[in-house]
C-alpha cells in the first residue's frame, strides 16, 4: 500500500466496515514501522483517483492553493490488508475485499501473504479477532489453521459484539509448516499461480 492507493483505501474500509469510527488514518499506518499493509490489485481495470490532501498547516495550504493536485488514473484495488507486529505476533488488523470481488479467493490470497510476510519477519503465529457473527471471516481464518483461542467481551463499540481471538499454531512448526504448503497448493490448483509480491 502507498499513499496513491489510500482513497480507494478509504472507500473498501467504509465499504467493508461501515460502522467504524473513527476511520483508519491510514497516511499515519503507512509510517508505521510496526505495521505493513498490502493491497490486492487489478492489473487490467482502471480507476480515477483523487489525491489525497497532504499535510494540514499553512505550508500544506499554500501548497495545495498554488498547485491542486489532479486527478490521476490508477489501477483499482480490491482488498487490502494490515498486520501490526508485535512481541513475535503478527497481528491481523484488517482485511477486506470489496463487494464485487468477493467469493474468488481474494481474501484466501491476502491472508496467504499475511502468513507468508509474518513468517518472514520471524513471527511466532498470526493472530486476530472477529466478530463472533462475522460467518465469512471465521471460515476463512479456519481454513487457514487459526484456533479459538479466547473472547473479548463487548469488544465492538457500535453494537457490543463479542469479538473472538483466533491465531495460528506457531508457523515454524513442522506441522503447521505443512499444512500451509498444502493449502497453498491447494490455492494455487484452483485459482492458477499467484505472485505475491514483497516490497522491502
Ligand atoms: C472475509 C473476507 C475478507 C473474505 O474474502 P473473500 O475474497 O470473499 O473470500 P475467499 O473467496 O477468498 O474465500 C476463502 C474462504 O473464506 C471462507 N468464506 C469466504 N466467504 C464466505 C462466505 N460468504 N460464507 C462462508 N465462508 C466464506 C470460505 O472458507 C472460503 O473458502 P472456500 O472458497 O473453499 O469455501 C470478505 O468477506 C470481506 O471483505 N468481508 C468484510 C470485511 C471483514 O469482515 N473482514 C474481516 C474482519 S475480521
Amino acid at each position: 500500500m502507498e499513499e496513491g492507493d489510500l482513497d480507494q483505501v478509504a472507500a473498501m474500509e467504509r465499504e467493508a466496515f461501515p460502522t467504524l469510527w473513527p476511520p483508519t488514518t491510514y497516511r499515519r499506518e503507512l509510517k508505521n514501522k510496526m505495521a505493513e499493509y498490502s493491497v490486492c490489485v487489478r492489473d487490467d481495470e482502471f480507476v480515477t483517483s483523487q489525491p489525497q490532501p497532504g499535510k494540514k498547516g499553512l505550508l500544506g495550504f499554500l501548497g495545495r492553493r498554488n498547485k491542486p493536485e489532479a486527478p490521476v488514473q490508477r489501477q483499482l484495488l480490491v482488498g487490502f490488508v494490515g498486520l501490526w507486529y508485535m512481541a513475535g505476533e503478527a497481528h491481523i488488523v484488517s482485511i477486506a475485499v470489496r463487494e464485487a470481488y468477493k467469493r474468488k479467493g481474494l481474501g484466501e490470497f491476502l491472508l496467504i501473504g499475511s502468513i507468508e510476510m509474518a513468517t518472514h519477519r520471524d513471527c511466532q503465529v498470526v493472530t486476530l479477532e472477529a466478530r463472533v457473527s462475522n460467518d465469512p471471516a471465521i471460515a476463512l481464518y479456519r481454513k487457514y489453521g487459526f484456533n479459538e483461542v479466547g473472547l473479548r467481551r463487548r469488544y465492538y463499540s457500535d453494537n457490543g459484539e463479542d469479538a473472538i481471538i483466533m491465531t495460528t499454531d506457531k508457523l515454524t512448526s513442522d506441522e503447521y509448516d505443512a499444512f500451509f504448503e498444502n493449502r497453498v497448493n491447494a490455492f494455487d490448483e484452483r485459482y492458477g499461480e499467484t505472485v505475491r509480491e514483497y516490497l522491502a
